[in-house]
């Protein structure tokens, strides 16, 4: 049966940073579910039917410009925009970036402020102007766990219990909690043209981590396991399509109840 509520038919969609794990997961289900999905990344790659890759850059504005454009005289304006795109510091981080916060380096701290603060500024600003001056639209910005709430240093204890030091740094935190605030502010901004900003809020997700981060993550979340990429295609499909039209400034946390204790 197909449902009009969730009915994605024949959209456009923009999602930044669509070539990493969760990126590729919404291109793949809004591709699925009948959107054209243009992909904005600086890596490339093979990506399914009805997806087309761009190589864009999120803290670049002329870039975005430049994709936005030629996904607009393709398809027309978007009418889905993910924020997606997102730096975090990998496992094997320099070891001052997994560091005390007392030395943790300003150049990492503005790398990923550039990327995940900056980038959806930008393309909200590129991409959400050009839904605002269509009239409809709605963008989903993504933040994490770890940007409602600080990180949880005793997870990470088997990586200091291996040698040196491991502290999960700031700059992730900070910059995903910058996130909530330019949904909140975009949704009233945009509230009266016909574009609805929302959060999505994730928890960690499966990724084939070390069994004892596992072991010591899942102990903290009610439901027991860490989050499937492919569970968090829900949340955007509901904030993209006609089942969310009342729904403006909100975060819907998909975390297995993380936050919920
Ligand atoms: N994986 C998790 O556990 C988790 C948990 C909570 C929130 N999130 C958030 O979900 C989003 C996606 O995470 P992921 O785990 O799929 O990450 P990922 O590293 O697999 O993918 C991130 C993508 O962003 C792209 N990117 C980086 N810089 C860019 C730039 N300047 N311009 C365009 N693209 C750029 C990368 O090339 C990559 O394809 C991020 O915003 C992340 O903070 C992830």
């Amino acid at each position: 049966m197909s449902d009009a509520l969730f009915d994605l038919e024949g959209r456009v969609a923009v999602v930044t940073g669509g070539m990493g794990q969760l990126g590729a997961v919404y291109a793949a289900g809004l591709a699925e579910r009948g959107m054209r999905v243009a992909v904005f990344d600086v890596a490339s790659g093979d990506v399914p039917d009805r997806v087309r890759a761009y190589e864009a850059d999120v803290t670049d504005r002329s870039s975005l410009e430049e994709a936005t454009r030629a996904v607009t005289e393709e398809w027309g304006v978007p009418q889905l925009l993910v924020n997606n795109a997102g730096l975090d510091s990998p496992p094997d981080a320099p070891a001052e970036e997994v560091g005390p916060f007392e030395t943790y380096p300003e150049t990492s701290f503005d790398a990923v402020m550039d990327v995940n603060v900056k980038g959806a500024f930008l393309a909200c600003q590129v991409v959400g102007g050009a839904m605002a001056g269509a009239g409809r639209g709605s963008i989903v910005n993504v933040s994490s766990i770890y940007g409602l709430l600080s990180p949880v240093q005793d997870l990470y204890a088997f990586r200091r219990a291996q040698g040196g030091t491991f502290v999960k740094p700031v700059a992730y935190s900070v910059s995903k909690s910058a996130i909530l605030n330019l949904t909140r502010y975009l949704a009233t901004y945009w509230a009266k043209d016909g574009v609805r900003v929302n959060t999505v809020t994730l928890a960690g997700v499966w990724n084939d981590q070390p069994a004892e981060f596992v072991e010591a993550y899942t102990a903290r979340v009610p439901m027991g396991r860490m989050l499937q990429a492919e569970e968090a295609l829900g949340a955007v499909v509901f904030l993209a399509s006609d089942a969310s039209s009342y729904v403006t400034g909100a975060n819907l946390v998909v975390d297995g109840g993380w936050s919920a204790w």
